[in-house]
């Protein structure tokens, strides 16, 4: 059997290069935060422990974890499943590994090392690299890889035979070793005895006086020690997140991998490069979705779905073979199957709109359950309503939710006709078949089956607009 293992994650700096108020791990990629992200895939390996070393901003980013641990398994630092250490002053990357030295020494006798800003590694690839270093028996092993642009990364220095001698930071460099193409991922596997005693004699760098972690390797070999490179084949997998740059690269590594996953899926992607799905976005097979389309959150879209060009749903439920026409807004609501939303309609907390129902252009329907079949198809406000099967809701209907203090509800039973440009003033009620009359005003119950007008009567003054244009022509020859 292997020897048990732990992860520990590196997330206490405060990414200068961002330029940013917020903490570098806090920032987001491919719909999630980079240590949420880095968390994820590690959780995934079922390692012994998961140690999170926080520093800068700690607080907000235990907070940012805290849905992402299992269930609490107690005790101070060891509650939500992960292990925080705390990185008082960031001292470098030695110094972080350091601070957590006796608790990590007491539980696990191999240590992953992951940083919380290279959040496009994958589970399998960390995996495989555990794997070499079983074998490998070496007391250290670094993840490398041939990196396109190695700018800004530590470069692997090898000696004549090829072995593993040591990493130099890019500021340290010669120009020799700046033209090194290999470089170092900051992912490594460490026994973590030889690690400690390693790191207790790192001294501060020359240059920014960090504690680097990457100078054990070194160190370890000195002292007799092997240290082994394990060489990765995919460099996209490793990009480090230091600037806005880079997390933009990064974000669309993300989104193009969930994309491609739902296109393998069955899911129709029209450019692909133009749409952002979030990771745990769930789509049905032949569903299309179309240009610069974003699903976000926790929203799950059905079987045999067009998503519109532009649309943006987030946290909704849409069924089987819904329509969602261009540039809808949908949030945080239910579509049932077969209904056709759009285009430009907004749905919105709690809206649910039930099976084969039309919702139309430029309608916003708010805190509503709209029932089967039912039509809005223009212009209209429906906000706390409750409208039954079969309803007619004519262009331009408004729901007087607000009487500028509190919001009233509105109930409209199953077939009634709710002529265009009505008003119904809330608490409204329409019974069940009863027929509201364009341009009407509400304010009062309709009974079932009623007909109610609630609207000026119309006077026509005949000749009125003749005998005006008469006197205008009149004035006009007069004036000159
Ligand atoms: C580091 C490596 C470099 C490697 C690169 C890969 C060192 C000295 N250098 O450089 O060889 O090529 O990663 O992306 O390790 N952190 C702490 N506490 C600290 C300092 C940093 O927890 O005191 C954390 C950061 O939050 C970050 C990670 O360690 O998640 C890496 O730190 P960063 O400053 O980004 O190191 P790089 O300069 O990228
Ligand atoms: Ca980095």
């Amino acid at each position: 059997m292997s020897e048990a293992f732990g992860v520990a994650i590196l997330a206490a700096g405060q990414g200068t290069r961002l330029k940013s108020k917020r903490a570098k791990v806090l920032h987001a990629a491919g719909g999630r935060t980079l240590i949420e992200q880095v968390v994820r895939t590690v959780q995934a390996l079922g390692g012994e422990e998961i140690f999170v070393v926080v520093g800068h901003q700690a607080e907000a980013v235990r907070k940012a974890l805290a849905p992402l641990s299992a269930a609490s398994s107690g005790k101070g630092l060891r509650g939500h499943g992960l292990r925080f250490i705390h990185q008082k002053e960031q001292k470098g990357t030695g110094h972080a590994l350091l601070c957590g030295r006796q608790e990590i020494e007491a539980s696990v006798p191999l240590l992953l090392v992951v940083c919380g800003d290279t959040p496009l590694i994958r589970a399998e690839t960390l995996r495989e690299f555990l794997g070499f270093h079983r074998q490998s028996g070496a007391a250290a092993t670094v993840l490398t890889v041939d990196m396109p642009d190695p700018a800004g990364y530590g470069r692997i220095v090898r000696l004549a035979d090829g072995n593993l001698a040591a990493i130099v930071e890019q500021k340290s460099a010669t120009p020799e070793q700046l033209a090194i193409p290999e470089i170092n991922t900051g992912i490594y596997c460490f026994e973590t005895r030889p690690l400690f005693g390693a790191l207790e004699r790192v001294a501060a760098d020359g240059i920014t006086g960090e504690y680097y972690l990457t100078d054990v390797i070194a160190l370890l070999r000195e002292a007799g020690q092997k240290v082994a490179a394990y060489k990765m084949a995919d460099a996209s997998e490793v990009l480090g997140i230091n600037n806005r740059v880079e997390l933009a690269a990064a974000d669309a590594l993300l989104r193009d991998r969930k994309a491609r996953a739902l296109m393998l899926a069955g899911v129709t992607i029209v450019r692909p490069e133009t749409v952002l799905i979030d990771p745990d976005v769930e789509v049905g097979p032949d569903t299309i979705i179309e240009l610069g389309v974003s699903l976000l959150g926790k929203t799950c879209v059905g079987e045999g779905c067009r998503i519109g060009a532009f649309s943006v749903v987030a946290d909704s439920e849409i069924a089987a073979g819904v329509t969602v026409k261009q540039s809808c807004m949908v949030s945080e609501s239910k579509i049932g199957p077969g209904a056709s939303i759009g285009p430009f309609a907004r749905l919105r907390m709690g809206a649910e709109i039930g099976p084969n129902a039309s919702i139309g252009n430029f309608v916003e329907v708010k805190k509503s359950r709209i029932g089967r079949g039912t039509k809005a198809n223009h212009l209209t406000y429906l906000g706390d309503a409750t409208i039954g099967e079969g309803v007619n809701i004519g262009a331009g209907t408004i729901t007087c939710n607000y009487d500028g203090e509190k919001k009233h509800p509105t109930i409209i039973e199953d077939h009634v006709f709710i002529g265009s440009g009505t008003e119904l003033v809330a608490p409204a009620r329409v019974g069940k078949g009863a027929y509201v009359g364009a341009g009407s005003t509400i304010t009062e119950e309709v009974p079932p089956d009623a007909l109610a007008i609630a609207r000026a009567r119309q006077a026509s003054k005949a000749g009125w607009a003749a005998a005006r244009r008469k006197i205008k022509a009149e004035g006009k020859k007069k004036s000159e």
